[in-house]
């Protein structure tokens, strides 16, 4: 049986429950996938693959799942590795009539000012080679209280009453789908050794 380590840095639980949902969905497809805090950094050594997702705050993942990154990237690098951002809460950005690029929508530009966050992830990919970084919506509850300085302080500007949508926007079906894509390519991957 293949074994699927997924792991998560999620500040309020909205990426853990896509985590959660992602071990349901594979071993439903006969996969044992085991799931995981990333502040635990779990060693994903003996796994067949990895999926690793974590929250976006002001352009960056919660740091636990760059530092779990960082720390396994060798052994990640010789694996299939999946990764996921939750982040956007629909209608928190500008409107724009151009396509909106996923990634820049939830980690901001690739260069220039506001692109810090989102160089680590792509340092890190870079290193890792992951098949897929996907994009999915997340999950904002205002009255579940800010776990850090700097999030309290975001939540306290007056600029964001209008940008942060309150609501639960994470699309399970295409979490679902993403993770029976995601088998299927494991199963693909093993077999070809
Ligand atoms: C203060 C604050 C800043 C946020 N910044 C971003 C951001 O830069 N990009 C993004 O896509 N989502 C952003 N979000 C939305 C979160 O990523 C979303 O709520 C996500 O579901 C959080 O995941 P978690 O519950 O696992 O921590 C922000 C949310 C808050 C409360």
């Amino acid at each position: 049986m293949q074994r699927v380590l997924i792991v998560h840095a999620s500040r309020h639980g909205g990426t853990a429950g896509i985590a959660e949902r992602i071990g349901e969905v594979l071993r439903s497809t006969g996969v044992d996938a085991v799931v995981a805090r990333a502040a635990d950094m779990p060693d994903p050594e003996g796994f067949d693959g990895c999926a690793v997702g974590a929250g976006v705050y002001m352009g960056s993942w919660v740091k636990e799942g760059t530092e779990f990154l960082d720390r396994y990237a060798p052994a990640l690098a010789r694996m299939p590795v999946w990764l996921f951002s939750s982040g956007p809460l629909p209608g928190s950005t500008k409107e724009s009539k151009e396509p909106v690029d996923p990634i820049e929508n939830a980690l901001g530009p690739a260069e220039g000012p506001g692109s810090g966050g989102r160089r680590k992830v792509e340092e890190l990919a870079a290193r890792i080679h992951p098949r897929d970084h996907r994009v999915f919506q997340g999950a904002y509850d205002p009255n579940d209280s800010p776990k850090t300085i700097a999030e309290r302080v975001v939540r306290m500007m007056p600029v964001s009453k209008g940008v942060l949508p309150t609501g639960d926007f994470r699309e399970w079906p295409l979490v679902e789908d993403w993770a029976r894509d995601s088998a299927s390519q494991l199963r693909t991957a093993v077999a070809a050794g």
